[in-house]
């Protein structure tokens, strides 16, 4: 809730989102209703980071759906703009460049995606930074999703980088009863798909409980997994440091797991491409 009249806010959390939202934007927004005086929600579908326009024109457009939801999980500002708010000029002719980070796993299928990802998210922590004039100091929260994985490393990088006067938070992934990561594509999964897709989730779980129990991870057996099920069309399956990207081969293939590590996997399926990873290791 805004706080009482007379009283200043002294945190403000912004989640940022494309719309079409579900209960893993929600987990977002509960985090950050949880955690400050005022919540902001951007909802922006932006262009430059769709790599194929076809993707970006039938991207899902539920804006009024996603006020209803935004207003149950208790967001005070819902900020969507349009296009020519955030890009008045066209596309920015200075960008943030993602770097080596931008270049791997998703940025090595969508080309570009990393970059155009960070052209918005750039701006949108500066619209949401809140505004110097009141005595008392806020803190500035941003909120990401663990879902998007090597999203949030680039944007960890972002902040430190750029030095944004900006925490982020992570948020867990939500998943499905039966383990499908939630995401706004899914909803073009048929039925036979959606199921297929559970394999993604399996081979990671199957990686965490190795992880858990000390075991080499044995990525080939969940590898095996996943190209046992026709309609999952792997993309890659890799162990790497949470923070470079950076493959972990040695530790994960022959060696007991130790220390802390992410999976991620990628994979189309019918017309979806699906990413889904797993934190190995850690607290
Ligand atoms: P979007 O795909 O709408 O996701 C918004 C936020 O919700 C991201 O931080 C994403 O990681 C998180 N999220 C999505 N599905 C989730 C799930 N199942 N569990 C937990 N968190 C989940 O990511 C973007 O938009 C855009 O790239 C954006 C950052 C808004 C820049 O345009």
């Amino acid at each position: 809730m805004v706080p009482a009249a007379g009283t200043r806010p002294r945190t403000l959390g912004l989640v940022p989102t494309m719309g079409a939202l579900h209960d893993g934007h929600a987990a977002l927004v509960a985090q950050a209703r949880a955690q400050n005086d005022v919540v902001v929600v951007s909802v922006f579908v932006n262009r430059l980071q769709f790599n194929d326009p076809a993707d970006f024109e039938r991207y899902p457009r539920t804006l009024d759906e996603d006020v209803a939801l935004l207003a149950r999980a208790g967001a005070d500002v819902v900020f969507a703009p349009a296009e020519e708010e955030v890009y008045p000029d066209g596309p920015p002719l200075v960008a943030v460049s993602s770097g080596p980070l931008g270049g791997k796993f998703e940025g090595a299928s969508r080309p570009g995606h990393f970059d155009g990802m960070l052209a918005v998210v750039a701006k949108l922590l500066h619209y949401g930074a809140p505004h110097p004039e009141t005595a008392v100091p806020v803190r500035y929260r941003a909120y990401f999703g663990q879902k998007d994985a090597q999203q949030l490393a680039i944007i960890r990088r972002l902040v430190a980088d750029l030095a944004y006067d900006v925490d982020i938070a992570a948020v867990p992934i939500v998943r499905s009863g039966a383990g499908l990561a939630l995401s706004s594509r899914n909803r073009f999964l048929g039925e036979a798909e959606a199921e297929a897709a559970l394999v993604l989730s399996r081979a990671l779980f199957l990686l965490k409980q190795r992880a858990d129990a000390h075991e080499p991870l044995g990525l080939d057996d969940a590898e095996a997994l996943i190209r046992s099920q026709p309609l999952v069309d792997l993309d890659y399956l890799e162990v790497v440091d949470p923070s470079t990207l950076e493959p972990l081969a040695f530790n994960c293939r022959e060696t007991p797991f130790t220390g802390e590590a992410l999976a991620l996997v990628a994979a189309q399926v019918g017309p979806v491409r699906l990413i889904d990873n797993m934190p190995l290791g850690g607290a």
